[in-house]
This record gives structure tokens, sequence and C-alpha cells, in this order.
């Protein structure tokens, strides 16, 4: 029997990932609500904006708005998206905790998303990788479509490996594995976290699971069984990303607490607070949560 870790440390990525795909406007004060909800919860992570193109992505188009308005609280990190060194110019003085590069693991994704090569993207995230660290700042990565993209289909644990290995080399603190579109299964979840522990200690690994085809509880338990204990989550099981149709958004926090609750996994996370924040949010946006915890715990509560 493997063991599993005694205490999990999630990161809310709905603020960012979940709100940007989202076509109809989330006024700044209710993004800057959401981040106070969800630390609240007892969130200690929380990705709350990006620094992309506007034109690319409308719904982070108030990122600086957003950075103003959080309402900071010790303790808490808080990390923005910085795909280039405008990018990290324009958020530096929102004074992030982290900020986060984003990588494909296919060609075809890192052009669709980020409009250049792999190779192409790693050049352009080497100076913002130097300038955050002369701040003083963490950077963490995403390598996107590790488990199947969109545009190419297949990716294998060597082109995963690759593009870590790239990340690492450019001095890259921490690295995450991220199904873009929810295809991973258990055994390869666990074949890709593999390669990537060959090159970042556990602690610096994560998994970022979308739940498009539901199996986003399963792939983090198999990556648990690896002894990760880092997952993004998206409260209320928001998002997607607008460069890959039809992805459904992040497995939802709510839904992860709730199975690590039944683990006696540690979290530090007030479930019936989280449920609170993704409400909140889902009447925002005029629909129901998509996470099923969510609902079942509200449905508890009516009745
Ligand atoms: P580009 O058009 O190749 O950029 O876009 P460019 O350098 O040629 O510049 C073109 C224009 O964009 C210029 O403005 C630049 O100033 C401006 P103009 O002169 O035409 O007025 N520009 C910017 N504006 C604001 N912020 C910036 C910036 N950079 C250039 N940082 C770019 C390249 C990367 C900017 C574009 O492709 C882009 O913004 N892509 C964003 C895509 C995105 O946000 N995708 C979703 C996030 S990733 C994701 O969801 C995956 C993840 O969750 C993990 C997973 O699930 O896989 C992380
Ligand atoms: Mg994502």
């Amino acid at each position: 029997m493997s063991q599993l870790p005694t205490r999990v440390t999630l990161v809310d990525v709905g603020p960012r990932d979940g709100l940007q795909n989202e076509k109809q406007p989330v006024s700044t004060e209710h993004k800057a609500t959401l981040v106070t909800m969800l630390q609240d919860a007892g969130l200690k992570e929380i990705e709350v904006t990006s620094f992309v193109s506007p034109k690319w992505v409308p719904q982070m188009a108030d990122n600086t708005a957003v950075m103003a308005a959080i309402e900071r609280r010790a303790g808490v990190r808080y990390s923005v998206l910085t795909p280039n060194m405008k990018g990290m110019e324009a958020a530096l003085p929102t004074k992030p905790d982290e900020i986060v590069v984003f990588a494909a693991a296919s060609e075809a994704f890192s052009q669709k998303n980020i409009n250049c090569s792999i190779a192409e993207s790693i050049e352009r995230f080497a100076p913002v990788v130097e300038v955050a660290h002369e701040a003083g700042i963490k950077v963490r990565s995403a390598v996107s479509c590790a488990l199947g993209c969109p545009y190419q289909g297949e990716v294998s644990p060597d082109e995963v490996e690759r593009v870590v290995r790239l990340l690492k080399d450019i001095g890259v603190d921490h690295v995450g594995i991220a199904d873009t579109i929810g295809v991973g299964t258990p055994k390869r979840v666990q074949a890709v976290m593999e390669r990537a522990l060959k090159h970042y200690p556990l602690v610096e690994v994560s998994g970022h699971f979308h739940d498009t085809y539901g199996q986003a509880l399963t792939n983090i338990y198999a990556a648990m069984e690896m002894g990760l204990h880092t997952f993004d989550a998206s409260v209320s099981g928001l998002g997607g990303c607008p460069y890959a149709k039809g992805a459904t958004g992040n497995v939802a926090t709510e839904d992860v607490v709730f199975m690590l609750n039944g683990l006696g996994i540690e979290t530090g996370i007030d479930i019936d607070k989280l449920v609170d924040a993704g409400a909140f949010i889902s009447a925002q946006l005029g629909r129901p949560p998509v996470s099923r915890v969510g609902r079942a715990l509200l449905a508890k509560r009516a009745g």
C-alpha cells in the first residue's frame, strides 16, 4: 500500500482559470470578493488573474484593478500568470507573491495559446524568471496538454519531460503538470509525474486537472499515491481554457476537499465557507455551481 500524504495544499485557480473563460462580464469588485471568500475559507494559495493580452482574453483585462482590489491577508500567496516581459512589467507593480509562466507539451497548443513555438516560449520566459527572482518572487510553471492535446491528440511522456527540463534549465522553481482537456487517466498521470519528479522534488511538482472526462479526482488520488501533495482546483469547478474548445473547468475545489476530508487528509479548508464562495460566484454567473459536492451541500442546507 502506498502512503498517501497527510496534508495537501490546494491552489484555487478559479479567479483566473475559472473566470478567464467566461464571456459575460464579471465586475472587478465581484472578482475581489471571490478572492476574499476563498481566503476566508482557508485557501492559502490563490491564482488571482493573468497579465495576458486583453485582445486574447478580455475577461482578464482588469488584472491591475483586481490586484489592487483584493484584501491581502498574511500567509496567503497571490499568484498571476505572465506569458512574457510585457506581462511581467505590468504585473510587477501589483506585487504578486508568485508568477506563473505557461508552456505547452505540444507545439500545436503552444501556437494556439501563446502564438509561438515551445522553444520561443522558453526564450520569452527566461528574462521573466530572471526579473522575478531579482524581485524575490517565486516562479511556478504550467505544462499544458501534458496528457493530451486538442490539436495534436496524443502527447507522450517524453514530450512532457522535454518541456520540464527546459523549464528547469531557465530556473523555474515549480512545475505544474496540466491536463488541459481532462483526458488523463491514473496510470498515464503517474507516468508523466514520474518524468517531472526526475527534475523537481515532490514539493515542487503539482497537478492541474481539468475534469472534462470526469477523471480528475481519480487522477489526484493517483498522484497522491506517488506522494504528490499540491494540486490546483477551481472553486465551483469554474472554467476552461479559451484555446481548448470544449474543455470544462478544473476539478472543483469543493469536490477535492470532500474527498480529502474523507481520507483524513488535512487541507486547512472549511468546506462550508468554500461552498459559500462557489455559490456566490455561480450566482454572479447566473447558474448553479458545477461542483457536485457544492450542489449536494447546498441542497442539504435547503432541505
Ligand atoms: P502576440 O500577439 O503574439 O504578442 O500574443 P505580440 O508580442 O506580437 O504583441 C501583440 C500585441 O499584444 C501588442 O499590442 C502587445 O503590446 C500586446 P499592440 O501593439 O498590437 O497594441 N501584448 C500584451 N498585452 C498585454 N499583456 C501582455 C502582452 N503581450 C503582448 N502580456 C501573447 C502573445 C502571449 C500576449 C498572447 O498570445 C496571449 O495573451 N495569450 C494568452 C493566452 C491565455 O491567456 N490563455 C489562457 C491561459 S493558459 C491556460 O489556461 C492553461 C493553464 O490553466 C494550464 C492548463 O490547463 O493547461 C495555465
Ligand atoms: Mg487550466
